[in-house]
């Protein structure tokens, strides 16, 4: 027996600002996984984490709400954990970063940054908005892309070519939150200079047991130079004043990683076993891992290690670091039904189902993960339910008819039973590397030779013979064994089912080292049927409801630009955007413009002037005289070129375009598009 180790796990803090999705779960079943692994190894092992309550979109949330963020906050915790619950997560405590315990220790680390001189004072300048009177963070501000020039691209990114920028950089650039154009307002903010740290981060980076792909993410960043790093906002804000100031808030991404800490603290609260120190400080003998997803790296292992360090307290051991989940190999789609939340799914299929299906699909590595909704029913039914479940409910009833529930004296198979021990340690250390795919099929193997062990043995025939009997019960309790084991190893990865399992098996299944012993003339209770299968009527009814769902869903997420999906709008805003038949009678090449030509459009009763990102397909020469559609009550725009007072339809992606869109002949110029 190895010495019990002492674990802290985490997972990232959900923002308290909607409903929990798939994508969420993906990572907090993967972290679930892990740590009841880690229990039923005998290690002290806690899941800790909590909700990530604070910051401008909690706030505007709330405002357009007509709550307080505190009861936004107190719902989503609700929600969140009644999934959770349902999930099967084995979460010791679930806080949130709007907590007192969670203050105290922001208010510590920043005394202790503060007095060590890792902070500065800079003035800068950002966007403000006159009419709400708040700066605006860069995902707050639209505009057209400086590079593309495509319209209403956030002010940090532009989702059609890709580019980043500063809000600064944006054409016509206006508030997301009043739609008026923002001014430029200077503002003394607090920065963490990141780069003290740049020694201590290079050995943390090289002694920790980090995925590569992390360690080569960190080293670019390394490469590119460590900036100091902006950790004060300025008011209105949802979240803690800095000591000192009336006016000046923590950042957000500051507070979130302390409440790891802070949810523990209140972990221990309830646990005076436990010694908050005796994990946090430096030198513990306890290890700390963050699971996160890939694109919160940076966070994690470069701001949160020197954080730590720069305020005295013990660094993570690693963090694991995720890919994105797809489902039917594209983003999750609100349109194609595939954005898909945590409640909808539960509300027609067994969270051991996706359970199962994550471990399958989930490596070591940082590469993402689809769901294959058909691969999902047909790996469940074959592996869940037509292996595994199989064998116990392939021998219970003779255990019970035969021998009135108890197993026999000894294992016909000795051998078979310890050759399945032996792959134990490579079971664990698949586990323990976070390689549940290949774990998964190790233990699959295994289930397939039992059912061949159980086909070549027949005990349904045996059990029809007067004196074949007492072979038989020896055939099916050897069976039972083996699914012992097996339901023993995949209770981390199907905990409901394996509960269940449990108490028809009568014994426990948290602990590894318990299978050393076979269960022999052991009574078991009566079987009742583990698993079902998948339905293909189930997988449609979460689409179903997915797709359904579609408005609502949007509703209490809108103002938040962090979330993901494609926004949605009613037909009475479709119905607004008046589409016409227009002729282009004039195009030419705009000096200065990559991608834009000038059209000239007749729309019936007046000419339009048009500037469109059409150039990189079509010579102007060649679309004078033809028909196209345009939009003709879009608010018309100062370029950098001329006025534009209308756009164009085209067509393209990945493959090509674009591509005007034009009428069949017979349209009439100034015909409206239904
Ligand atoms: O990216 C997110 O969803 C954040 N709410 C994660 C925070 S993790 C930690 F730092 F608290
Ligand atoms: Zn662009």
């Amino acid at each position: 027996m190895t010495s019990s180790r002492k674990i802290l796990v985490t997972s990232a803090l959900p923002y308290a600002n909607g409903p929990i999705h798939l994508g969420h779960m993906l990572e907090y079943i993967q972290t679930d996984i892990w740590v009841r692994f880690q229990r039923a190894q005998g290690h002290q092992a806690y899941f800790i984490w909590a909700d990530d309550t604070h910051g401008t979109p909690i706030m505007l949330h709330a405002q357009k709400r007509g709550i307080s963020p505190e009861q936004l906050i107190a719902e989503m915790d609700a929600e969140h954990q009644r999934d959770f619950q349902d999930f099967g997560l084995s979460y010791d405590n679930f806080g949130s970063t709007h907590s007192a315990s969670n203050q105290r220790l922001v208010e510590l680390i920043w005394t202790r940054l503060e007095a060590a001189n890792h902070i500065e004072k800079r003035t800068i300048k950002q966007f403000f908005d006159t009419d709400r009177g708040m700066f605006l963070p860069d995902r707050f501000i639209k505009g057209t892309c400086p590079k593309c020039k495509t319209p209403d691209q956030y002010g940090d990114s532009c989702e059609n070519c890709g580019a980043t920028y500063s809000p600064t950089e944006l054409i016509d650039p206006h508030s997301a939150v009043s739609g008026t154009t923002p001014v430029m307002k200077d503002s003394e903010h607090y920065f963490f200079k990141l780069a003290d740290f740049t020694d201590m981060l290079q050995s943390w980076i090289s002694n920790a047991p980090l995925q590569d792909e992390v360690r080569n993410k960190l080293q670019e960043w390394f490469a590119d130079g460590l900036q100091s790093w902006d950790i004060s906002r300025d008011e209105p804000y949802f979240g803690f004043v800095i000591p000192g100031s009336t006016d000046k808030y923590f950042y957000v991404w500051l507070d979130a990683p302390v409440g790891y800490m802070a949810s523990f603290a209140d972990f221990c609260e309830r646990q005076p076993e436990l010694d908050f120190a005796n994990w946090w400080e430096p030198g513990s003998d306890a290890e700390l891992y963050h699971f996160i997803g890939k694109d919160i790296v940076y966070f994690h292992a470069l701001f949160w290690p020197a954080i730590l360090q720069g305020a005295n307290f013990r660094t993570p051991t690693a963090v694991f670091a995720h890919g994105f989940l797809t489902v039917n190999g594209a983003k999750m789609s609100k349109s194609r039904g595939t954005f898909i939340m945590a409640r909808t799914y539960l509300e027609h299929l067994h969270p051991d189902y996706l359970r199962y299906y994550f471990a399958a699909r989930l490596g070591p590595g940082m590469g993402d993960i689809d769901l294959s909704l058909d691969d999902f029913q047909q790996r469940v039914n074959s592996d869940l339910v037509g292996k595994l479940v199989n064998i116990a409910s392939r021998c219970s009833g003779f255990i019970h008819k035969l021998n009135d529930g108890r197993l026999a004296d000894e294992l016909p198979e000795m051998e078979m039973y310890q050759a399945y021990l032996r792959q134990q340690p490579a079971i664990a250390a698949a586990f323990e590397q976070r390689n549940f795919q290949s774990a998964m099929r190790q233990i699959m193997a295994l289930a397939d030779q039992a059912n061949q062990y159980l086909a070549e043995h027949q005990p349904w025939k045996l059990a029809k013979q007067e004196n074949q009997q007492a072979a038989a019960v020896a055939i099916c309790t050897q069976g039972i064994n083996l699914f012992r084991i097996l339901i023993t190893w995949l209770a981390p990865v199907i905990p409901l089912t394996a509960a269940q399992a449990g108490r028809f098996l009568n014994c426990s299944l948290d602990n590894w080292q318990a299978l050393e012993q076979p269960l022999l003339a052991h009574a078991l209770e009566p079987f009742r049927p583990l698993l079902k299968r998948i339905e293909p009527s189930q997988v449609e009814a979460v689409i179903n409801a997915s797709a359904e769902s579609l408005n609502s869903d949007q509703q209490s997420n809108e103002e938040s630009p962090d979330q993901v999906g494609e926004p949605t709008i009613t037909i009475d805003d479709f119905k607004k955007v008046e589409l016409r038949v227009a002729r282009i009678v004039d195009a030419s090449h705009v000096d200065g413009a990559d991608k834009l030509l000038q059209l000239t459009l007749d729309i019936g009763n007046q000419q339009r002037n048009v500037f469109a990102g059409i150039k990189s397909h079509y010579e102007p020469q060649q679309l004078i005289g033809r028909l196209t559609v345009m939009v003709a009550n879009l608010q018309p725009r100062k370029m950098r070129f001329g006025l534009s007072e209308g756009m164009v339809l085209a067509a393209g992606g990945d493959q090509g375009g674009p591509y005007l869109l034009c009428p069949d002949s017979g349209a009439q110029p100034g015909d409206r598009v239904t």
